[in-house]
């Protein structure tokens, strides 16, 4: 198999400072040199270093769609690998590519591209470096609203008067709806996977949003497009969650993810997407008479008659596969008192306590 780092794989023990295993937890952030912590919602540089290290070699070709303040590009050409970042906003881009400039070595070849990621031509800048593909791509996009990048740092009227764009308008962190987010999210995802070269990975660091009581999970939704190689927990110490409103049973959201996924094929790839389905237990293959009647029951307030419960099953497979099903509803009924209770001539009513 190609060699995909400069790492001596059969002494991997050797490296003291080189996480191996599956729980990253980093006690400070490294503040050396132009790394700083002042942009809002930027990962902390040895999250990169970690993978950039692991994943590629030195001269390999880093992308990184959501740049924000340049981490990775910076740890990028600390560890003499090259780098391509694409960032919305234009000031912020500037103060990246200043940063990045400062920590120039020698040798470094890279740019930042101010535009939205998902719409970027990244193989026709590639080709300007005399490359088709990249060997890594470093992913840390918006975790949907919670941190709102445009129109913060600078005003998004200021921005398009200065430059001629809303960047509201591409904005995925201005995204409202989390379906339309997690389609935005797997149309990113899917056009960067592209540019990856075979064997090449792509790490991406995101986290799942706590909002009103349910939880909305980036991992869960996002897309995996190749093989799922990894998935590590990084210790997250600020709280991705609404915390204005604290219920009994909340539990604050103490991690991230970083996933890694791997392009063994260029041309037909696996890919693993999430669907919600809605199930009726009507219809399901698995559920008893009992849970079903239950079901319907409990849909109401108090008695019901038998007709209701005949009417709310008879279009329903459960009714469908069994000839006598009319019979089994009220064998269930009278089968378990426990669950059931007549309260007159025909009618039936749940006993709320034990169902
Ligand atoms: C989580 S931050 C990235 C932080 C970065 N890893 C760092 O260390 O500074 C996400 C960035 O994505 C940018 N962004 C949001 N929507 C974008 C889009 N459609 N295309 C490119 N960048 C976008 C935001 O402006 C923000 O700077």
């Amino acid at each position: 198999m190609a060699r995909y780092n400069d790492l001596d794989m059969n002494n991997w023990k050797e490296y003291d400072d080189i996480l191996t295993d599956s729980l990253w937890i980093f006690d400070k952030r490294d503040k050396s040199g132009v790394h700083n912590a002042s942009y809002h919602g930027n990962f902390i540089p040895q999250i990169p270093n970690q993978l950039f290290r692991r994943y590629t070699k030195k001269g390999d070709w880093i992308l990184d769609p959501f740049v924000g303040g340049g981490t990775s590009l910076i740890e990028a050409q600390r560890l003499s690998r090259n780098a391509i970042g694409i960032e919305l906003q234009e000031d912020v881009a500037k103060i990246a590519h200043d940063l990045v400039k400062q920590e120039k070595t020698k040798d470094f070849k890279g740019t930042i591209i101010v535009g939205d990621s998902r719409v970027v031509n990244i193989e026709e800048r590639l080709k300007c470096f005399g490359i088709s593909k990249v060997q890594f791509v470093i992913y840390h996009p918006p975790y949907w609203d919670i941190i709102k990048y445009s129109d913060v740092m600078y005003s998004a009227s200021d921005v398009q008067k200065q430059y001629g764009y809303d960047p509201k308008q591409s904005d995925l962190s201005r995204i409202r709806e989390w379906d339309d987010f997690v389609k935005a999210m797997n149309y990113a995802m899917m056009k960067q996977f592209t540019a990856l070269e075979k064997g090449g990975r792509m790490a991406v660091l995101m986290g799942d949003i706590k909002k009103q009581g349910k939880l909305y999970s980036m991992l869960a939704e996002i897309i995996k497009p190749g093989t799922l190689e990894n998935i590590i927990i990084k210790a997250q110490h600020n709280c991705f969650s609404d915390q204005t409103r604290y219920s009994g049973n909340f539990i604050p959201i103490l991690h991230e993810y970083v996933m890694i996924v791997r392009k063994d094929d260029p041309l037909i790839y696996p890919i693993i997407a999430a669907k919600t389905y809605k199930a009726d237990i009507r219809d399901m293959p698995g559920a008893v008479w009992r849970d079903v009647v239950a079901a319907v029951m409990e849909q109401c307030d108090g008695a019901v008659p038998l007709s209701y419960l005949y009417e709310q099953i008879e279009s329903h497979q459960k009714a469908k596969k069994n000839r006598w099903w009319k019979e089994k509803i009220r064998q269930t009924l009278q089968c378990n008192p426990a669950h059931f209770r007549h309260t007159d001539r025909g009618m039936w009513t749940l006993n709320r306590n034990t169902a």
